[in-house]
């Protein structure tokens, strides 16, 4: 191992993984979250799924309405396991079982507190620099595009919108809503510019800000949910790899 002060990162200082969950979850308890473990990677309640693939999963019955949740304000390192990229594992960036670092809301805060905290965090307590960083939103989803412009002040060129920026259901059932992706700029030596964030393998998307919004049914049509609940998901594998200065999460 190198030594410290030979140690690259984009951001502050080199992190380590722990060092990384750690403050993660110390910056959400400041604000009011409860630190939720990570639950099972067989889901106990969700019939619509065979593995947890999102810490969002347990938070299902909340968003639904069914069940109270423990605090209206939590956090998690949730254990997940995914295969529809599968075909992109082995890449710098993708694997199948990885933890996901993520804030919940239920029915509490809303988009403009959810994007504020993951620029905070990730511009001051971790040091990323704001210039590097890309966000996107969904094309119908002018609050966020409104936020991240006048609420954060990012300059109208680095946002943009991508058709795909919605997320869920995790089945073929369940909470889903737009989405509000944050990417990071590896620079010319990864890509070329070209479309930019989301089309292009200069850019890593390492945060998503989901709105959960909407419940989607058998049929595919989608109801508002009871109450307005934000999910957000962060590969930590991802995040410590932009923290040791590392291309690949396999680094
Ligand atoms: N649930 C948000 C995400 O996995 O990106």
């Amino acid at each position: 191992m190198q030594p410290a002060t030979e140690r690259r990162s984009h951001g502050h200082r080199w992190m380590s993984g722990s060092e990384v969950r750690r403050a993660f979850i110390e910056f959400f308890e400041e604000r009011g979250h409860k630190e939720i473990a990570s639950s099972s990677l067989v889901p106990h309640n969700d019939p619509t799924v065979l593995l947890t693939t999102a810490g969002m999963q347990q938070m299902t019955p909340y968003f639904l309405g069914l069940e109270t949740p423990p605090a209206v304000r939590m956090a998690s390192v949730q254990k997940c396991f995914r295969t529809v990229d599968i075909d992109e594992v082995g890449d710098e960036s993708h694997c199948t079982f990885f933890f996901m670092l993520g804030n919940f809301s239920v029915g509490d805060y809303f988009k403009s507190d959810s994007l504020r905290w993951s620029w905070e965090f990730l511009t001051e307590v971790l040091g990323l620099p704001a210039e590097r960083l890309y966000p996107t939103v969904h094309p119908s989803d002018e609050d966020a595009y409104r936020i991240w412009k006048d609420e954060i002040g990012v300059p109208e060129e680095r946002i943009g919108k991508l058709s795909d920026n919605w997320w869920g259901p995790v089945g073929p059932t369940g909470p889903n809503g737009p989405d509000s992706e944050i990417y990071f700029d590896l620079g010319p030596e990864a890509g070329e510019f070209g479309e930019g964030p989301g089309e292009s393998t200069r850019f890593l998307e390492i945060w998503n800000n989901v709105f959960m919004e909407f419940f989607q049914a058998p049929d595919g049509s989608r109801t508002p949910l009871p109450k307005q609940n934000v999910d957000t998901g962060m590969g930590l594998e991802r995040l410590t790899a932009m923290l040791q200065g590392v291309s690949s999460i396999y680094d």
